[in-house]
């Protein structure tokens, strides 16, 4: 069959968070902590955890049917399921292969990636190319994180910051000149050690004594990452309006990937981008890994804050290192 180039969309969102509240209270009877630490060096207030029983695969599945009813499908019709995570349910098999099963997507074709925070974004330029190409009609690309279950909660400086959800996204093809206009993704593996997970794999397998030293949680180079994340945050998302062809000027709605209130803060200054412009709901889920962009641009959308026509510019940064970006014209 013929492969031609044609126009990708987002045509429907859904999300989902875990079940649980933990507050700045909270976690100030868990470590040597403060409301006003938390709020002032990071703007989060709470975070959604999940329940023990709860799986990625769970929020994930709660995300997905939320976004095929959005865009008033179901699970047979999607050619390719894409789940962004660095929580799975397991090794393996795929969160993804769960999911498609549980969602009847019986002839979809199914896959994980890790890129971390940028998940959701290599997820989405990933998805973009099977449609843009022909290959497929429907794909279904999800974030989805349970952070919680990786997050050392006697760790100060990384249980504050962590929450669990789910943000889900069909692609379909949309009309000329609309849709996603452009994707940018990067890495730097060099600075792989900032952020890890460090046992768990082949190069470390789970022994009592990786247990014992608590290396199967996040451990994080926090300021390194805080001013990696600020510059190329910025970087990022300008390269993304050049190779759409607008200007900064053109951007209607920044949606960020939600790490820290102060990066977000530093990167829309960057950009010269006012407040009013930036969708930031970190204050309410912190950081959800690769689910923090879907789940914003849904309550952006669903709150009428993002309407059709827009630029719609999104940008992430994670561990990898990894970042993302990608400009769109919204369509529905
Ligand atoms: N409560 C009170 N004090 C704290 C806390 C806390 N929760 N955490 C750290 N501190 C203390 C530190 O111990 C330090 O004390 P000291 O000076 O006595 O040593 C002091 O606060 C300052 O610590 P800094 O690390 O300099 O604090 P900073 O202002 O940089 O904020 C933070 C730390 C919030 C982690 C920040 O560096 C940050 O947000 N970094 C980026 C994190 C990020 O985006 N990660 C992405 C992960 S996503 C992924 O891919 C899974």
């Amino acid at each position: 069959m013929p492969e031609r180039l044609r126009p990708v969309g987002i045509v429907g969102l859904g999300t989902a968070a875990g079940e649980d509240l933990l507050t700045n209270s909270d976690l100030e009877k868990m470590v040597d902590t403060s409301d006003e630490w938390i709020r002032t060096r990071t703007g989060i207030g709470t975070r959604h955890i999940s329940k023990p029983e709860t799986a990625t695969s769970d929020l994930a599945y709660r995300a997905a049917v939320e976004a095929l009813a959005d865009a008033g499908l179901t699970g047979a019709d999607l050619d390719l399921i894409i789940v962004g995570t660095v929580t799975p349910d397991m090794p393996f098999p795929s969160t993804a292969c769960l999911l498609q099963s549980r969602l009847g997507a019986d002839h979809a074709a199914a896959f994980d990636l890790n890129a971390a925070c940028s998940g959701f974004i290599y997820g989405l330029a990933a998805g973009r190319q099977f449609v843009a190409t022909g290959m497929y009609d429907t794909v279904l690309v999800i974030g989805a994180e349970t952070l919680s279950k990786i997050t050392d909660y006697t760790d100060r400086s990384t249980c504050v910051l962590f929450g669990d959800g789910a943000g889900a996204a069909v692609l379909r093809p949309v009309g000329e000149g609309e849709g996603i206009l452009s994707t940018v993704l990067g890495a730097d593996g060099g600075g792989g050690e900032l952020l890890m997970q460090p046992a768990g794999g082949s190069r470390r397998p789970a022994t009592h004594e990786t247990v014992d030293q608590r290396l199967h949680y996040i451990h994080m180079s926090g300021g390194d990452v805080f001013k990696f994340a600020v510059k190329v945050m910025g970087e990022a998302a300008d390269a993304a309006v050049e190779r759409a062809g607008l200007t900064r000027a053109d951007v209607d709605v920044l949606v960020p990937h939600q790490a820290n209130r102060r990066i977000i803060d530093a990167a829309a200054k960057r950009l010269g981008l006012p407040e009013d412009r930036v969708v930031i709901n970190i204050g309410e889920f912190g950081n959800m890994s690769s689910a923090s962009i879907p789940v914003a641009l849904h309550e952006a959308v669903r709150s009428g804050r993002i309407k059709r026509g827009d630029v719609v510019v999104l940008v992430a940064f994670g561990a990898g290192l990894t970042w993302g970006s990608a400009a769109i014209r919204w369509s529905r």
